[in-house]
């Protein structure tokens, strides 16, 4: 059984005290909520503020990143027993702003910064191991650019992106991950991936669960789809049968349309 899930991504966003009052928005809307995991990604700043407020309440916690090591001479990284020590049961692995693998930037692409911070594949697969390895759950993120899309090469890369995530881990290991398909080009833009194509590109992030860890894998594997979810078009998203939830950026950062987001897929997905 696939548990559904609603998990916020808030960027760079929130300082303390707004974390703090956004989280208790959430807590107060939908804490209590069973059959659909709530999930909260502040930036490492707000991580213990945030753990202070969702304590007793069925949401959980989420870092944005994490370094491999354990510890050791890595200036500015946070190693995966820091997020537990902060309450973290989840951490987001391999957005696309944080992966490097792009060279060229897209022309309607005018942040630079979201090129700039150079994880590979393979940093993307250890960075998912070591946060298995410390029990924290990884959100591991994959997804194609739009110039990518219109070369014909979703398919390819979404495949791609999967199995190199992977690589290496036991079948109990990928049991414990989750996979949010988030297209390049509708992160932040007000640009939704049409419900049947998103379904259907999960339905290629599931086989390519299947080809690494056996047929049937997938089917126990909680897949998000992530890139401009709203309270307007999240219903036609998780009626989708691939699509177990969100991973929210923009419309994680009110409590209002957050909490709509959640009790919408309870409504649709929830048991
Ligand atoms: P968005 O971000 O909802 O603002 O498009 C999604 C994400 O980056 O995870």
């Amino acid at each position: 059984m696939r548990v559904p899930m609603m998990a916020g991504n808030w960027k760079m966003n929130c300082d303390l005290d707004e974390a703090e009052a956004l989280a208790k928005g959430v807590v107060e809307g939908v804490g209590s909520i069973e059959g659909v995991a709530v999930v909260l990604a502040p930036p490492f700043t707000a991580l213990e503020r945030v753990a202070n407020v969702i304590t007793g309440s069925n949401v959980k916690l989420s870092a944005q990143n994490l370094y491999w090591k354990a510890s050791g001479a890595y200036t500015g990284e946070v190693s995966p027993k820091m997020l537990t020590s902060c309450g973290c049961a989840y951490v987001i692995v391999g957005h696309s702003e944080r992966r490097g693998r792009f060279g060229v930037p897209e022309p309607d692409m005018t942040d630079d910064l979201i090129r700039v911070f150079g994880d590979t594949d393979a940093a993307v697969n250890t960075k998912a191991k070591a946060a298995l390895g410390t029990g924290l759950t990884p959100i591991i993120c994959v997804g194609e650019t739009l110039a990518e899309r219109e070369a014909g090469l979703t398919d390819a890369i979404v495949r791609d992106q999967v199995i190199a995530a992977l690589e290496g881990m036991d079948a109990a290991q990928i049991n414990g991950v989750i996979l949010a398909y988030e297209p390049v080009w509708a992160i932040g833009t007000g640009k939704t991936c049409e419900s049947v194509e998103a379904n259907r590109v999960i339905g290629v992030v599931r086989a390519a669960i299947d080809w690494v860890a056996g047929a049937g894998a997938a089917a126990d594997i909680t897949v998000l789809y992530g890139g401009s979810v709203k309270p307007d078009n999240v219903r036609e998203l998780v009626e989708q049968p691939e699509i177990d939830g969100g991973l929210v950026g923009g419309a994680s950062l009110k409590a209002g349309s957050f909490n709509e987001l959640v009790t919408v897929t309870k409504e649709v997905r929830g048991s």
